[in-house]
């Protein structure tokens, strides 16, 4: 055979094979998602997410003690708080939930990095994003409960603020709010094309977040769609976002590539609970090897051009990325 072309030369070793790869990851873009329970002293395993917990504000700093062991260097906190009611006045009490866990991290680890989800689902007693009007979320009016959540994240000492809501127009309302306060610092990573997904079922039972009523497709985005993506990143950018997200990731590569290919800010990917709990649950059931789904599945976010990713599996793959598996 006269073959001038072999690409078989370059996978022949290891050596060779780590050489040649295309794509590096670093445990520095790992996010690691922790939820604060304010009525829980200690920690509780959450059913639904094999190998995750449920904090206390006594333990959360257990929490970021070993993302530190692992090397993952920053966290995004979501909050259960001990009351709820019709506009989720709990989001932004000063001595709420996530609010005193921002302080109780700060305290002790000055220099790891608090991101902090910021929407009103869990806060709600109708378990809906924002404030109701009839059966819809008003989109005006809960604008005004998110800047209020986030300037309160921000005021405890938050690094970033992340929000998920996806009502129209409040990246821009929250710079602004933000501004006005003196924290023209504190970025925020925008949750930007996050989709109506079937994948975040875990994740509500966790946060105890689900609706009560109806569901999240009157504000989150429709599967189908690709071009409605583009354009809730390019009013984010426009509307101030430091950072843009896709979420889910592993279903949506294909809106990871576009809009990384599209925008010039950095993109994060959200690897969401419903991806992880599949993981563990073939996993569990002898299907698959874990080890190596995990690895694979996160490598495949960054080759599709996110640069950062927030994952259950952060810790894990901080050590895999330090033992050479993959990155
Ligand atoms: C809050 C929020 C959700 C997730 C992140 N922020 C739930 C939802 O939109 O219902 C999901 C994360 C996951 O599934 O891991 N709105």
């Amino acid at each position: 055979m006269e073959l001038i072309q072999r690409p078989r030369r370059l996978r022949g070793g290891d050596t060779i094979r780590r050489m040649c790869r295309e794509t590096r990851l670093s445990a520095d873009s790992l996010i690691y998602p922790i939820f604060v329970d304010e009525t829980l002293s200690g920690k509780r395993p959450i059913d639904s997410l094999p190998g995750q917990y449920q904090y206390g504000l006594d333990t959360v700093n257990e929490a970021i003690a070993e993302c530190i062991a692992a090397g993952v260097r920053s966290c995004i906190l979501f909050g259960i708080p001990a009351y709820k009611d019709a506009v989720g006045s709990s989001a932004w009490d000063a001595e709420g939930v996530i609010q005193k866990a921002i302080r109780t991290i700060k305290a002790a680890y000055p220099d790891f990095y608090v991101i902090t989800d910021v929407c009103m689902c869990e806060y709600t007693d109708h378990g809906h994003c924002g404030a109701l009007c009839g059966h819809t979320v008003d989109n005006d009016a809960t604008l005004e409960l998110l800047c209020k959540t986030a300037l309160s994240h921000a005021q405890a000492g938050a690094d970033m603020v992340a929000p998920s809501d996806m009502m129209d127009g409040r990246v821009g309302a929250i710079r602004r709010t933000l501004d006005a306060a003196g924290f023209e610092d504190v970025p925020i990573m925008a949750y930007s094309a996050k989709y109506a997904s079937a994948f975040y079922g875990p994740f509500r039972s966790a946060a105890g977040s689900a609706p009560s009523f109806g569901d999240r497709r009157g504000y989150q985005m429709d599967p189908h769609n690709r071009k409605e993506a583009m354009k809730e990143c390019a009013l984010d950018v426009e509307e101030g976002a430091d950072i843009i997200m896709v979420k889910p990731a592993l279903s949506y590569l294909d809106i990871i590539r576009e809009c990384s290919d599209a925008f010039d800010v950095p993109m994060a990917a959200y690897s969401v609970s419903g991806e992880y709990a599949m993981i563990k649950a073939a996993a569990q059931a002898g299907l698959v090897d874990e080890y190596r789904i995990m690895c694979e599945s996160a490598l495949s976010i960054f080759r599709a051009g996110a640069n950062m990713l927030i994952t259950y599996y952060a810790k894990e793959l901080a050590q895999a990325i330090q033992k050479g598996d993959i990155g």
